[in-house]
């Protein structure tokens, strides 16, 4: 997923452009450019590797033009080259996109076949060509635009500057976010609110099949027919978030650390800690009663956090839960029943699978309710109702905070489902509200941990394997705990139920493969104990992240023990996510590895 940006200024607009790329560059960040109208024509710098290359680019050779459009990559067509980067370009137009053309061959083709040259394999410089053929054909940049769109088949968001237009920028979206900026003199094209928080608190949001025009009075927006349309002008509160590092070395630490906060922020915006109960943000679109089963959809972590929500919601609400990774899900056609609610959860609110998912359920007339973190997005603005974490912006691409806000937000409405279906009664319900409500004081105590987790990771940075094991909710949580160490410090994991070793797994045990268990001491201890001595007695190292009573009736030789605070097991996942998220942390750091933008991911995968 790539991040794009686009800024009609009052002043040279390079610097401004590079700054919203900073704030972007977390969606993607192999390649960078800008292009700008230096006299009237066209001028593009480009980059391959980090945006800190282009910024010495534009050192070296500076823009100096009003207007401009700049672009942060993630390769999806295309190697990560300075050829590939974007924008791309004619000898009329310059454009940049975030999403794919998914009939960029054909179209390539039928362009060639005109006389374009190509000079890239990216699927986006076929939108350069297919506009310009149509002003080649005597239509204006409007017109050229508005006749090539229809054309275009997948998931883009497109702004376009034109070669001697220094007043006209045109933006089209469809199935990848962008918004338009008002500014003082200025406008402005991102690819969300945190690109343009630098500049104004004041976006309008394209809907999908949306093109813009702007100039730097305004902006006239029109449907996919051409029709022109009102949107609605809203405040955003990005801005009023710092996107900065504060004294810690990576975003994804700050995140980790901030998580007693904002776990404690979102868990005040669903309960009334004084009367010890459930208390929604917001008025159900059905009632909990009369529903017959729950399917949850999401995509990675969001999926493990959905994963644990099984747990709870058929534990306490007594209601059947189906859960589905979205891509799966997205084509299988699962029939689905009538009083059904549809429930997922997105970090970024944007996931291509998860909202194509989030489609198909509400054609099936499902209740869609949604948990994500991104109030604008487009999960959260196609659902009937959106239940949002407080996490604030996630910058790292190891999601943290989110899935522990995620697992805060399903906790409080699988509670919330129970009592409206009769399976809780008030005082049950208080207690468990009792135990959400000690969470954010339990992961403050986990984080302190953190020297011991720490010490563990040179031992760990040399395994080439290592197998995560849990029961119950700490199942979900081994998953999550081996998709932290792979996506960030490249050490291939598996994460397993403890129960299911003995079927296959165990296999794999020796001295050279540390194993993971996780297991506060809860209903199942014991059981986890016998597949702790499997492993032992194989000479496989066992790593428990347990507490002390648990370390005390472990009765096995380990090879290391994070020991976290006593709590109820109920919640535990949402507190033990924490020495998971610092063990891979820590041995990512130790390996020296970019902890913050993992090669090869992005933080939200807004394509297939
Ligand atoms: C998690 O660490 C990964 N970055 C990834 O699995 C992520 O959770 C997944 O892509 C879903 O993203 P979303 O929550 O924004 O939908």
């Amino acid at each position: 997923m790539c991040g794009i940006v686009g800024v009609i200024g009052r002043e040279p607009v390079a610097g401004k452009i590079v700054e919203a790329l900073k704030r972007l560059e977390y969606r993607g960040y192999d390649s960078a450019g800008v292009a700008t109208l230096e006299n009237g024509h066209m001028e593009r710098r480009r980059a391959a590797g980090k945006l800190r290359n282009l910024e010495a680019r534009l050192v070296e050779s500076p823009l100096h033009g009003l207007i401009g459009i700049g672009h942060t990559r993630w390769a999806t067509h295309g190697k990560p080259t300075e050829n590939n980067a974007h924008p791309h370009a004619s000898d009329k137009l310059a454009v940049v996109h975030n999403g794919i053309i998914e009939n960029f061959r054909e179209l390539r083709e039928e362009l060639i076949g005109k006389g374009h040259v190509f000079a890239t394999e990216t699927d986006t410089e076929v939108v350069a060509h297919i506009v310009t053929e149509e002003m080649r054909g005597g239509l204006g940049p409007k017109e050229a635009v508005a006749a090539a769109l229809p054309r275009l088949k997948g998931a883009f968001a497109l702004a376009f500057l034109f070669d001697g237009e220094e007043n006209l920028m045109i933006g089209a979206r469809l199935g990848a976010p962008l918004a338009v900026g008002y500014g003082d003199g200025e406008m402005y094209l991102g690819s969300d609110a945190l690109a343009l928080a630098p500049f104004t608190d004041t976006l309008t949001y394209l809907e999908d099949g949306d093109w813009v025009v702007l100039t730097r009075d305004g902006a006239q927006f029109h449907d996919m027919a051409g029709r022109p349309v009102v949107r609605a002008r809203q405040r955003t509160q990005a801005s009023a978030f710092l996107i900065d590092k504060g004294n810690h070395r990576h975003f994804m630490a700050k995140e980790i650390h901030e998580q007693p906060e904002v776990v404690g922020r979102t868990l005040a915006h669903y309960l009334d800690m004084s009367a010890g109960r459930v208390n929604l943000p917001f008025d159900l679109p059905f009632d909990p009663a009369k529903l017959s089963r729950v399917t949850i959809v999401a995509c990675g972590t969001a999926y493990y956090a959905g994963l644990v929500a099984k747990y709870w919601i058929e534990r306490f609400a007594r209601l059947p839960v189906e859960i589905d990774v979205a891509s799966e899900f997205r084509y299988r056609e699962a029939p689905m029943d009538p009083h059904g609610l549809m429930i997922v959860v997105s970090q970024s609110g944007e996931t291509a699978d998860t909202l194509a998912s989030l489609r198909y359920a509400k054609e099936q007339g499902q209740h869609i309710l949604s948990v994500v973190n991104v109030p604008t997005s487009t999960i959260a603005r196609e659902s009937h109702v959106a239940a949002l974490t407080l996490a604030g912006p996630e910058i790292g691409v190891a999601s943290t905070k989110a899935f522990t806000c995620q697992l805060s937000v399903l906790a409080c409405l699988a509670v919330a489902f129970g009592r409206a279906r009769g399976a809780l009664d008030a005082q049950a319900e208080k207690g468990l509200v009792d135990e959400l409500i000690a969470l954010p004081g339990l992961m403050a105590e986990a984080i302190k941990r953190e020297p011991k987790i720490e010490h563990l990771a040179p031992s760990l940075s040399k395994a080439t394997d290592v197998l995560y094991l849990g029961r119950g909710t700490s199942y979900p949580l081994a998953l999550e705990g081996a998709l932290k160490l792979k996506e960030i410090s490249y050490i291939h994991a598996e994460g397993y139920a403890a129960g299911e070793l003995k079927h296959g797994p165990i296999a794999l045990i020796d001295e050279s493969m540390p194993v993971i268990v996780i297991s506060p001491y809860d209903a199942v201890f014991e059981k986890t104990v016998s597949n702790m001595q499997e492993v032992a007695a194989r000479g496989g190292k066992v790593i428990l992240i347990g507490d002390e009573h648990a370390e005390r009736e472990a009765s096995i030789d380990l090879h290391a023990v994070i020991v976290m605070p006593t709590m109820a097991p109920t919640f535990a996942a949402i507190a033990y996510a924490v020495p998971v998220q610092l063990l891979a942390y820590h041995t990512a750091v130790f390996m020296g590895k970019d902890v913050d933008q993992p090669r090869n991911l992005a933080k939200s995968v807004t394509v297939e």
